[in-house]
């Protein structure tokens, strides 16, 4: 084995032996809240997507506090749509000989995706009455061999959960959230955290030497792929929906000038996307700089 194989393999081994150790049984952990008030802050005022903009400055604080309601229904709603999609396409690599080391964790990676899964859905049903439609993110079928189309999938699981850890780390320690949330921000963390360090290895693993590998136009198209990707999981964080929910007048118009407002923007580049952004440029999974342009 080279060093980078027995890494990878003992990275893989702990994360495997981590999982046993911390399995907790979901379906009976928590000690669900009766109701949470909607005077309640549902997530951090700081992370709401109007933030840093003139609807932010002219919303009282009730009406933040409201639309912090809808965002985390939406927040959690994508991690049900999302989970269900990684589970069907983690499912469908079980046994793959390319993932053969990786097999065992694969296993713990859908059982604990199943029991997120199942509390996001609880949550959204008893809290908000419902779990927001979010469109399947839908991208024109690539001609890859197995190993980038596996490489593709694991990237594509990777931004998404990134993305959501990214809220989870700062709700799970904001002491203005109600206690239940954070509790529920936390559980998903601690499981998400091996998630991560195990998309991180696997993608390391299976990149290493794809720049020599592979043609540049290859490599362009599976960029450009990531690229919409990325844009696609950044607009379903402004879900007109939740804007309705919470009261605003036009939830597409907010929508549309949110994400081509420069502060958003920025945000998303320099703070919510930086670590996805370093790792799938070292990986060669990600070319250009990425320009957010709005697609509805
Ligand atoms: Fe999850
Ligand atoms: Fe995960």
């Amino acid at each position: 084995m080279t060093t980078t194989q027995t890494v990878y393999h003992d990275r893989v081994a702990k994360l495997v032996k981590l999982s046993r150790d911390r399995h907790v049984f979901s379906f009976t952990r928590f000690d669900w809240s009766e109701s949470i008030p909607e005077s309640d802050w549902w997530m951090s005022p700081e992370l709401l997507t109007i933030y840093n903009t003139p609807y932010y400055e002219q919303a009282s604080e009730a009406q933040r506090k409201l639309l912090s309601k809808w965002e985390c229904i939406n927040l959690f709603s994508l991690n049900v749509t999302g989970e269900q999609e990684l589970i069907a396409g983690v499912a469908q690599l079980l046994h793959t000989p390319m993932l053969k080391e990786a097999n065992e964790y694969l296993h713990h990676f859908i059982d604990e995706e199943n029991q997120h899964m199942w509390y996001f859905a609880q949550f959204c049903e008893k809290y908000g009455g419902k779990i927001y439609g979010n469109k399947k993110i839908q991208l024109s079928d690539m001609k890859l061999d197995a190993k980038l189309s596996i490489l593709v999938r694991f990237a594509q699981i990777f931004i998404f959960e990134e993305v959501g850890h990214y809220y989870n780390l700062k709700v799970a320690l904001d002491e203005r959230v109600h206690p239940f949330i954070r509790e529920i921000n936390e559980a998903h963390r601690n499981d998400e955290s091996r998630h991560i360090t195990f998309g991180r290895a696997l993608l390391a693993r299976l990149a290493d030497g794809i720049d020599q590998e592979y043609p540049p136009e290859t490599l362009q198209t599976i960029s450009v792929h990531l690229n919409r990707y990325i844009q696609l999981t950044i607009e379903s964080l402004y879900n007109p929906a939740m804007y309705r929910d919470a009261g605003f007048t036009s939830g597409i118009a907010i929508r549309t000038a949110l994400l081509a407002d420069p502060r958003r923007q920025h945000f998303h580049s320099n703070e919510l996307l930086k670590k996805i952004l370093g790792l799938l440029r070292d990986t060669h999974l990600l070319k250009k700089e990425m320009s957010l342009e709005p697609s509805a």
